[in-house]
């Protein structure tokens, strides 16, 4: 698709004048007075009190010296405070078509509508009533899916498509609190920005080398349990990241999975690509680690008993569903972060887009039979995109607000139609198409 022009005038959105709210919540949480704030800074009573009022804007000089004090990421006082770091600038320049789901991507739920003539390129019709979505084919568990592994019946699931949790302790009881509380823990929770509430992160960097281990621990346990309920020839697709995925993987291969390639997410956010802590100018052509661009699947298959032929006639597994007759499932999909539409209606910090999870549910059941598997479902969008392809499937989850959360939102999102596209395009199990594999999904 060709990109569409999008305009974002970020002069005329003042992002300083909501940061005045934030520095004064910081500074009362931390008890201290103007004055207080003030002699810390070398400056009057007065500069702190208009700053906190909207009436000033912070000077470069000075953001550093507030995000120090005041305990806030210098990154997000400077987009506060109206100084979009050059690297966002240039992506959303060489990005304009998409400059508005970036913006989402990282500032997450909109809180009040944009302009409706800059919305417009990206703007998502509502479900179409004649979308093919099949809502009775799916079961959704509220527990631990390694219990519900180890009671599963051997050679049972058809496919595994799945985004596992990561950092292990942020989906943990303890971290999902804070995470509602909006307060500590793994859960880095970044500021609004003029009516943007930006998604939580969890910060991958806190891991240790033991929880590295525990992480490649926790992998063999899961590969082990996974491997005995696929049928043989069962695909995994596991959703992973560049900076953890070997764990992943080897834990995979030594419980027997063969690794069969890597699906590429091609996603541009606004992540990562941060300059030397504390020393950003003296290395100011210094990049800590790359943007990332793109996200990782593994592809795993449990191996066939005899040859591809056989697996696919006994057990209707072993390689993956073609996009038509003329074309194979490719490796590299293009994607836009989640839709606001869907985050709406599945707020889930890593909910996936239905246009890339339809992509790749279909593509898991190369005969569109058998049952997919998700053992972490968070907001459902495995399920659901499931559902909207035709399939039946399994959810588990272990979070009781996510559980509650997916029940409620598998329905919606299995019949929205992926980026208004409102034709007979749309997904279904059986559709035959000589397109493109995204134009199966809009
Ligand atoms: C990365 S999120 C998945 C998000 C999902 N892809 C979506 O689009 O919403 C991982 C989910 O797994 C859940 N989880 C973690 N450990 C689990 C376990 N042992 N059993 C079941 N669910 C678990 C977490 O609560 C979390 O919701």
């Amino acid at each position: 698709m060709k990109p569409s022009k999008v305009r974002v005038n970020l002069r005329e959105t003042p992002a300083w004048r909501q940061l005045g709210e934030r520095l004064r919540a910081a500074r009362l949480s931390r008890g201290w007075s103007l004055a207080d704030l003030a002699g810390r800074l070398h400056v009057s009573k007065g500069y702190v009190s208009r700053l906190e009022c909207g009436k000033a804007r912070p000077a470069l000089t000075m953001v550093a010296g507030l995000g120090r004090l005041l305990g806030i990421e210098t990154e997000e006082l400077l987009i506060w405070a109206d100084f979009l770091p050059d690297d966002v600038k240039r992506i959303l320049c060489e990005h304009s078509g998409e400059a508005l789901a970036l913006l989402r991507e990282s500032f997450g739920n909109r809180s009040h509508d944009l302009d409706q003539a800059d919305a417009a390129p990206l703007a998502v019709r509502e479900p179409s009533s004649h979308y093919a979505a099949r809502l009775d084919l799916y079961e959704l568990v509220h527990g631990d899916c390694f219990a519900w592994l180890d009671n599963r019946e051997s050679n049972s699931i058809h496919a595994i498509v799945t985004d596992p949790p990561y950092g292990l302790k942020e989906y943990t009881a303890e971290e999902t609190t804070k995470l509602r509380r909006g307060r500590g823990g793994v859960w880095r929770i970044p500021p609004t920005f003029d009516g943007f509430t930006r998604r939580p992160l969890p910060r991958f960097t806190v891991l240790s080398d033991k929880e590295r281990l525990e992480l490649k621990s926790f992998f063999v346990h899961w590969a082990a349990s996974a491997i005995r309920v696929l049928v043989p020839g069962g695909h995994v697709f596991i959703a992973t990241n560049p900076l953890l995925s070997h764990l992943v993987y080897v834990a995979l291969i030594e419980a027997g999975f063969e690794k069969r390639g890597e699906i590429i997410r091609l996603v541009q956010t606004l992540r990562g690509g941060d300059r030397p802590k504390n020393a950003h100018k003296e290395f100011d052509e210094v990049t800590v680690m790359p943007r990332s661009c793109w996200e990782p699947w593994g592809l795993f298959r449990k191996p066939c008993e005899g040859r591809v032929q056989d697996n696919l006639r006994k057990w209707k597994t072993g390689g993956l569903r073609r996009v038509s007759e003329d074309q194979p499932f490719c490796d590299v999909i293009r994607s836009s972060p989640t839709r606001t539409i869907e985050r709406e209606i599945a707020p889930h910090p890593s909910l996936k887009p239905q246009a890339f999870m339809r992509q790749i549910v279909r593509a898991a059941l190369p005969l569109g039979e058998g049952i997919v598997l998700d053992p972490f479902t968070g907001g459902g969008s495995t399920i659901a995109a499931a559902c909207a392809v035709g399939y039946r499937s399994i959810g588990i989850e272990h979070d009781l607000e996510f559980f509650a959360m997916a029940r409620r939102a598998i329905p919606q999102l299995a019949v929205l139609v992926p980026n208004g596209d409102s034709t007979e395009r749309a997904a279904r199990g059986s559709l035959k198409t000589t397109g493109s594999q995204a134009s199966l999904f809009g």
